[in-house]
């Protein structure tokens, strides 16, 4: 590494920092907020609370992966739309990344005015954001009757209202719970190759997808994605390991990354 790269380098983990302690301070304003909208409704436990519960590392986990997907797919510059954007808990990881534009959807309405305010609070933004509560898939909700299947552990549970052989392109839908955080939440599959095959249809060209054990199994031969993933306290003295659990939930989250074609 050269002069400039470890100083640029030096830069980017002092704004880091800085992040890492706002996103404390605003998770202490926002312990007060009372919010009504599924993923809105999660139990606010207060910085100190969070870092206690039984997906305290599986929260950090995907914290660390978000970082690295940004760092390594967001430029100086860019602009970003943010599909699910919640209530904007990685606007600072796109403030530091030096985007130009970002546009954040989502469906639940609090959680993006919540983002909006975030926003705004946000101090050195140095980018334009709108916001949109909108659906992004506009998938049409079938009703479910028959048969059941389902898997998980004492932090996540996937239960299908129908039997897998009957997975389709579009309105799979399975009810999820990840404790302390979503309760009995009804989400829908994506269809890979169906996604792939629409985004191309809007110039973006699949760059990157493997679970997040896979990228952790990468990213944990490289030097700075460790330094960042103790800067993150994913681990640390007082919590040295995730969970059996934890670690089992983690494995089913995918990284996908996009590229839009120049
Ligand atoms: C696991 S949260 C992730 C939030 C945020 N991206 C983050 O990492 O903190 C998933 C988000 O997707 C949103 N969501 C689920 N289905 C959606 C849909 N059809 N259209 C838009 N947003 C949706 C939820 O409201 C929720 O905020």
């Amino acid at each position: 590494m050269d002069e400039q790269q470890k100083s640029i380098q030096k830069q980017r983990e002092a704004r880091e920092a800085e992040h890492l302690n706002e996103e404390l301070k605003h998770k202490t304003t926002m312990a007060s907020s009372q919010v009504a909208e599924h993923y809105n409704q999660r139990r606010e436990l207060g910085v100190e609370g969070r870092l206690h519960t039984k997906i305290t590392g599986l929260r950090l986990f995907n914290n660390w992966v978000k970082s690295l997907l940004i760092r390594q797919y967001a430029y100086s510059g860019c602009r970003v739309l943010d599909l699910g954007c919640g209530k904007g808990g990685d606007l600072r990881k796109w403030s530091i990344a030096g985007i130009a534009e970002y546009v954040g959807m989502d469906i639940a309405q609090v959680s993006v005015q919540q983002a909006q305010r975030r926003f705004a609070d946000m101090q050195n933004a140095r980018f334009k954001a709108r916001f949109f509560a909108q659906d992004c898939y506009a998938v049409k909700k079938r009703a479910r009757s028959a048969g059941s299947q389902s898997f998980g552990n004492s932090v996540y549970q996937v239960e299908f209202a129908n039997p897998l052989q009957d997975i389709r392109r579009f309105g799979t839908a399975y009810s999820f719970t990840l404790d302390e955080a979503v309760e009995d939440c009804t989400e829908y599959l994506v269809h890979l190759p169906t996604l792939v095959q629409l985004a191309r249809e809007h110039q973006l060209d699949l760059e990157l997808c493997c679970s997040f054990h896979q990228l952790f199994a990468e990213h944990k031969q490289q030097r700075a994605s460790l330094d960042l993933f103790h800067r993150m306290r994913v681990l640390d003295a007082q919590r040295p390991e995730i969970s059996a659990d934890e670690w089992e939930a983690v494995g089913i989250y995918l990284a996908i990354a996009f590229r839009k074609q120049k």
